[in-house]
């Protein structure tokens, strides 16, 4: 018997459009899904937040989220999933999946120098960071890299290249590129400057994100619950469309416009509706 459940929307939200690099690949894995997109625009950036600040804030659009109604809940956002994660969980019975920076693959990928994990502030001050670096310290040397203010410019300048990659080259002067073998991208924001990452730091050096495996490990999970949307017939037309409904607080109507014009970087296009909060 089918499971009524299996068509909500699953539930996205990231502190501002940083976790549109996730959803684009959950959109790429889980074609057949709906989506509400939810960016916390008026608390951005979350990562220089007192940590209990940014646990209330994610329960509060955790909230918002599972009374509209959804399936699940992707935290595309690892400085939420850091502060909040086991909250969040403990108040549902739908899946839960965050986002933690992908150090396990980067060992995997076992170059021969350092790893440099790219985030927050407040992700690299976690117990939860601490505690997965203390799981991999034994196979790679794991340095803690925070990029202060990086969120915001992205916010502001995500299509401005020259500001972007004058904040990079000024913060990678100071590290000793020779030395490390893999960067990853421990905030979701990060992955929508990965371009501009590669040209500062080279092509020697490896630059992963969390992104694809979190959209397969979101599948597995509905698999498993048995709450996945297998859609009607196999084919699929490209560009992909998508059915995304986006919420913003604050009242910031063009963060829906840049968030469509980057899922449309990616060759999706958004048939859904859209709406916009003044959740506050
Ligand atoms: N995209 C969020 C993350 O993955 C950014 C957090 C912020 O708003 O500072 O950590």
């Amino acid at each position: 018997m089918n499971n009524p459940k299996v068509n909500l929307p699953i539930g996205v939200f990231d502190s501002g459009i940083g976790g549109i690099s996730v959803l684009a690949d959950l959109i790429k894995t889980l074609p057949y899904e709906k989506f509400i997109y939810y960016a916390d625009t008026l608390y951005s950036p979350y990562g220089i937040r007192p940590e209990d600040t940014v646990r209330s804030l994610s329960i509060k659009v955790a909230e918002f989220l599972s009374f509209i109604g959804i399936k699940s809940l992707v935290v595309a956002c690892n400085t939420a999933t850091s502060a909040a994660i086991y909250e969040i969980r403990r108040m549902y019975t739908f899946p839960v999946i965050g986002m933690e920076p992908a150090v396990k693959p980067a060992v995997k990928l076992g170059g021969k120098g350092k790893i440099l994990v790219m985030a927050t502030p407040l992700t690299l001050k976690s117990k939860k960071f601490h505690e997965l670096m203390h799981s991999y310290k034994r196979f790679a040397d794991i340095i803690p890299f925070p990029c202060e203010k990086l969120v915001e410019i992205i916010e502001q300048d995500h299509a401005d290249r020259r500001v972007i990659e004058d904040y990079l080259s000024r913060v990678f002067s100071s590290i000793d590129k020779e030395h490390i073998s893999t960067i990853v991208l421990g905030c979701t924001h990060y992955a929508l400057i990965k371009k501009e990452i590669l040209k500062i730091v080279g092509n020697n050096i490896n630059v992963i994100d969390g992104n694809s495996g979190t959209a397969r490990q979101v599948k597995t999970v509905l698999q498993k619950e048995h709450l996945l949307n297998n859609g009607m017939s196999g084919k699929l037309s490209y560009p992909l469309k998508a059915n995304v409904r986006f919420y913003v607080s604050g009242n910031k109507k063009e963060v829906i416009t840049t968030c469509k014009q980057l899922l449309q970087n990616e060759g999706i296009v958004c048939s859904g509706e859209f709406s916009l909060s003044h959740y506050s």
